[in-house]
């Protein structure tokens, strides 16, 4: 049953930067989009993977995020693949090899969370 979790403030967490947060179990990461604060699942869609932590390091710019194992691009507020497993670790591949790297896994997106602001709390609907 989805639950409402506060997962930290707005000074904390609207810095620009991706931040990992447990949310009552569920590993998740909250980042500044724009003007807003939004939340995912921090597993990839890809391989069930952490999306912050891995060969190719933390990525992540004003909204977008990039896995750091195949380089997959989502766009955080929507969780819209942008881009399927086009490398490794950061470096990107030939284009003939993506099936490969992609593993028979169809493109899809991230799963992510309605972020409500209250003051200085964030809370996430898990
Ligand atoms: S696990 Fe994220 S792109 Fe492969």
């Amino acid at each position: 049953m989805p639950g409402r979790v506060r997962v930290g403030s707005v000074a904390d967490l609207a810095d620009g930067e991706l931040h990992t947060v447990d949310a009552d179990g569920t590993a998740i990461v909250v980042g500044q989009a724009g003007a807003s604060l939004c939340a995912a699942r921090n597993r990839c869609p890809h391989l069930g993977l952490s999306l912050t932590r891995g060969p190719g390091g933390l990525r992540y710019d004003d909204g977008t995020l990039v896995c750091p194992w195949h380089n997959s691009r989502f766009d955080l507020a929507t969780g819209e693949n942008l881009d399927w497993a086009p490398g490794f670790a950061g470096r990107d591949m030939p284009r003939w090899s993506r099936k490969l790297i992609a593993l028979g896994r169809k493109p899809s997106g991230l799963t992510t969370y309605d972020v409500e602001v209250e003051g200085d709390d964030v809370y996430v609907r898990i």
